[in-house]
């Protein structure tokens, strides 16, 4: 017989082959579990819906005393411990009102087979009715009115959850949601550029017309927590992380305020797209142009890195450069606006 057509009896299907016939198997024999004869097999498993509902109580418990508690450590081994521990509190939260309740309707729930002939999709009323009248028998028939301990796991679990979720999110009301470190870099005045990854600093006199570099930042003094190595550092630097090119300097366009802006034709701007924050790298030498490789923003270095094609909506933020005492390239400030997509401007 193929697949085309379940018959009963002697049918032809699709394909025009006579289908053979089957007879219903109906649903095999009723095996009754353990616990449907045995009082202490059912007591049994009820101590084990209590069990799994109060390991549910524990996870959430601990993920609340992690998060107060573990210190605010922002090594890369400092967040990997954060991020296990409460992963495996909220795991345990929810595993445990997942299992539990599994283990209640297998064990303790009746054990009737039901069969469900198919029928319209939209339900008549009498149908609505009778699906209510099963969830109040099922309500009925889970005992959760007379086995008052499972009925105090099961509430103290579902209780307790949400606040593995909300305590976090309570932290943050009040703040901005830690968008206000969006708003800066760790550029700041005589912070040296550096080439992206070597960390090696770059000399002025070093930068032939038409190179392109990928550049980070590099002070002695820069903070501790924000050195390379640590997991803000990796923040940091995609935040921070800059283009820098060097063109005739006859070539560019400056408008008056960002006349100082450049060093003899080298000119750094934000690596990160303004569009949604792709890194912008493909540079075109004859152009000048810079390609986000993400949705084709195409930006003009040899003018303010205006946006001449694609979705991004407002130029690459410049970072102000100028050479020190000892002929290295250094930054005079942050950027002059955020960097990465404008969310800062909606905010205002
Ligand atoms: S992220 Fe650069 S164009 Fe979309």
């Amino acid at each position: 017989m193929t697949d085309s057509q379940v018959v009963s009896g002697s049918e032809t299907s699709h394909s025009g082959e006579v289908a053979e016939s089957f007879q219903d198997p109906g649903i095999p024999a009723h095996v009754p579990r353990l616990g449907d004869s045995d009082p202490k097999a059912a007591k049994r498993s009820e101590r084990i819906v209590v069990a799994l509902f109060a390991l549910s109580v524990i996870g959430t418990i601990g993920t609340l005393v992690a998060f107060f508690t573990l210190p605010d450590d922002t090594s890369i081994a400092g967040v990997r411990t954060q991020n296990v521990t409460l992963g495996l509190g909220l795991a345990f939260a929810l595993l445990g009102i997942g299992l539990g309740a599994i283990h209640w309707a297998k064990t303790l729930m009746s054990d009737h087979e039901v069969v469900e002939d198919r029928h319209a999709t939209a339900s008549s009323p009498e149908v609505r009715e009778i699906a209510i009248q099963h969830l109040k028998d099922g309500a009925k028939d889970s005992g959760i009115e007379r086995r008052g301990v499972l009925k105090g796991a099961v509430v103290s679990a579902l209780a307790l959850f949400p606040l593995a979720l909300a305590v976090p999110l309570i932290g943050e009301v009040g703040s901005d949601w830690n968008i206000g470190k969006f708003r800066h870099t760790i550029w700041r005045r005589g912070v040296r550029l550096a080439t992206d990854p070597t960390g090696r600093l770059i000399k002025a006199a070093d930068v032939t017309i038409g190179s392109a570099y990928h550049v980070i930042p590099y002070a002695e003094d820069i903070a501790e927590e924000v050195r390379p190595g640590t997991h803000s550092w990796i923040d940091e630097k995609s935040k921070a992380i800059v283009l820098m090119v060097r063109m005739d300097p006859r070539e560019l366009t400056e408008s008056e305020e960002r006349k100082d802006w450049s060093h003899n034709g080298i000119v750094a701007y934000s690596k990160v797209c303004t569009h949604v924050g792709c890194p912008v790298a493909l540079y075109e030498r004859q152009t000048h142009h810079l390609l986000c490789p993400c949705h084709q923003s195409t930006f003009d270095m040899a003018d303010g890195a205006k946006v001449v094609f694609g979705p991004a909506k407002r130029p690459l933020p410049q970072l102000p450069i100028t050479v020190d005492d000892d002929g290295y390239l250094v930054a005079q400030s942050d950027f002059h606006e955020p960097v990465g997509p404008s969310f800062w401007e909606r905010l205002k």
